[in-house]
């Protein structure tokens, strides 16, 4: 993971993510994964990919989960192909390194929030990680879903908190 052109604003979570990837494939095992958590336009999923990107470099695999389609991918492959869906259902599951990217923008549903324990708990179970990012803070995270599944994501991962404004260039 290389540092050029990283902003000065985020040199210090850069930072702290780079210690967790020099030891990506110790925390792999461990089940110790990521909560990257702050306001829009940080770097986050940036970061959360870069993490991803060198995991898989090493011959790691991994899953990138977009919250917000999460339901949409739900509906369309049930819909079109049973088979393919459990298949992908069970990546989610299983797969190395699990980004669950923008925690917290997936529809306010009750079976998609249980959707989202599910998951969370059975990966706990297995200890393999999950990498989040969210601009929720950890209250919010609590009230929206059960209190045990920030509880299991907390005990699992280091959280870095990513604070400032937007580096998203406004058009
Ligand atoms: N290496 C970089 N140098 C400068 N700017 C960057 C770099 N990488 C990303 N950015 C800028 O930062 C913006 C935000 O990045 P990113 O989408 O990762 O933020 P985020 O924290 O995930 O935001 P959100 O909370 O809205 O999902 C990008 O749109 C891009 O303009
Ligand atoms: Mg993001």
């Amino acid at each position: 993971m290389e540092k050029r052109g990283v902003p000065a604003q985020v040199s210090k979570e850069y930072c702290q993510v780079k210690k967790y990837v020099e030891s990506i494939r110790e925390h792999v095992e461990a089940g110790v994964g990521l909560i990257l958590k702050g306001p829009v336009g940080t770097m986050k999923t940036s970061l959360a990919v870069a993490v991803l990107q060198h995991y898989i470099q090493v011959g790691g695999y991994g899953l990138f989960v977009p919250m917000a389609s999460l339901l949409d991918n739900i509906f369309t492959l049930k819909e079109r192909n049973k088979e393919e869906w459990l298949r992908y259902e069970d990546r989610i599951r299983s797969t190395g390194i699990l980004v669950l990217d923008d925690l917290g923008a997936e529809y306010h549903q009750e079976w998609v929030l249980s959707k989202v324990d599910a998951i969370i708990s059975e990966r706990y179970n297995r200890m393999k990680p999950i990498i989040i990012t969210t601009n929720l803070s950890a209250k919010e995270l609590k009230g929206k879903y059960a209190e045990r599944v920030y509880d299991r994501l907390k005990s699992t991962s280091k959280v870095i908190n990513f604070a400032g404004s937007s580096l998203r260039e406004s058009a």
